[in-house]
């Protein structure tokens, strides 16, 4: 069998020019941009490249960013005070903070401090708590462009043995809370999975991945899901970018697990398109709170 390859990227496009005419809409309605800021400390090679295609992206969409580029040596409590200023100007609706940051930041801390109205990520308690509880403030971009592709490709789950590798706080976690769901972002059909989460300490990894209908690798490991823990005629979706020397590698043997699966997504040109294209759509959301909770 020679899996069918799923192209997150024309997806991506097709879900950009579908908000780029709702922010054109909102614009004429609100007399103003959606704008996200983003917080960039450090200079992480990938993470430059990651924000920079967030700031394209907003402007192909139409909206306004503000990037907030600060040096390796910023501390927790200049980052709190930049999002005390951020939180409280009405200019701005979303806010993203890069991760990761550097290892002498309070993390935690640093998150817990973006205003939940304007958390496009979706990290901060109150709005993963509503995702668990079925009534969503934002989706988080990585698992919102999961199911997106697969409610856009025809790949139902409901009722599917949908088997998620990796147990992040980014993906992971909240990929398993969604699929658990009773309603998805493309309804019932892109929710009602019953879903395994599998981690560092699973036995049996591959008996367990070999139960999957839909296997989800989420672990950044690269290669780390072989052809034999995959049931013959799975659907195969990778989030994970790993860099081998100058080439990205996900977490799937792509080549190897395409002669058993039904379908795969590549990497890149997979799921990583489709995280882009959610933050967007949350930027979006956030600008339609902030400005009908105004009343403008
Ligand atoms: N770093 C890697 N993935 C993400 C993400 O989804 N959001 C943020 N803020 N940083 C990241």
């Amino acid at each position: 069998m020679s899996a069918k390859v799923l192209d997150g990227k024309r997806i991506a496009l097709q879900i950009r020019s579908e908000i780029a005419e709702r922010v054109l809409a909102f614009r004429e309605r609100k007399g103003v941009a959606p704008c996200l800021a983003a917080i960039l400390v450090g200079d992480d090679p990938a993470s430059q490249v990651y924000v920079r295609n967030k700031e394209i992206a907003c402007s192909k969409a139409g909206m306004d960013s503000k990037l907030f580029r600060l040096p390796a040596a910023t501390n927790t409590e200049d980052l709190l005070k930049l999002l005390e200023t951020l939180n409280a100007d009405t200019t701005i609706h979303g806010i993203l903070v890069q991760l990761p940051l550097p290892s002498h930041i309070d993390q935690r801390r640093v998150l817990d401090a973006v205003s939940p109205e304007k958390d496009v990520d979706a990290f901060a308690p109150e709005n993963v708590g509503l995702i668990s509880q079925g009534r969503p403030r934002y989706l988080p971009c990585t698992p919102h462009g999961v199911l997106q592709l697969l409610h856009r490709c025809g790949i139902p789950l409901s009722g599917v043995e949908v088997v998620v590798v990796g147990r992040s706080d980014i993906v992971g976690k909240p990929l398993v809370s969604m699929c658990l769901q009773k309603e998805g972002p493309g309804g019932a059909s892109n929710a009602n999975a019953t879903v395994t989460c599998c981690h560092s300490q699973t036995r049996n990894l591959g008996e367990v991945t070999r139960r999957a209908d839909v296997l989800i690798a989420a672990m950044g490991r690269a290669g780390a899901i072989t052809a034999d823990m995959v049931k013959p005629g799975a659907v195969v979706i990778d989030v994970g970018i790993n860099r081998e020397g100058d080439r990205l590698v996900g977490d799937v043997d792509f080549d190897a697990v395409s002669q058993v699966a039904s379908a795969i997504t590549p990497v890149p040109g997979g799921i990583g398109p489709l995280t882009i294209a959610m933050l967007l759509e949350n930027t979006l959301v956030a600008a339609e709170f902030a400005t009908n909770a105004r009343r403008s």
